[in-house]
């Protein structure tokens, strides 16, 4: 996650993904290959702080179950 998206990218979508899809090219593509609009949750700045650290952590944690190819 992190590699894929910046740490200017990520709180800004966790924040308020249903304005990210109105305004982001990045986020207008997700919409159309996954055809789901992520709902906005009122997440807090504290437990955005906290997905971000988690996001760092995983990455360099968690071996991918499947190869970067197919993600
Ligand atoms: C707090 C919980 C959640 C977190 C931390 C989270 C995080 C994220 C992140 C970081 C992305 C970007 C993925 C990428 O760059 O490839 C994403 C995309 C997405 N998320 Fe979530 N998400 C959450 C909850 C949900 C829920 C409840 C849904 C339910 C329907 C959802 C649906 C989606 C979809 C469909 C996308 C693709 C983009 C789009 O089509 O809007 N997420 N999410």
């Amino acid at each position: 996650m992190t590699k894929r998206r910046n740490d200017a990218w990520l709180p800004k979508w966790l924040k308020a993904p249903d304005a990210m899809l109105q305004s982001d090219s990045d986020a207008k593509a997700m919409l159309e290959k996954y055809k789901l609009p992520m709902p906005n949750q009122n997440l807090s700045e504290v437990e955005i702080g906290e997905y971000i650290k988690y996001f760092h952590w995983a990455d360099e944690n968690v071996e991918p179950q499947q190869p970067a190819a197919a993600r």
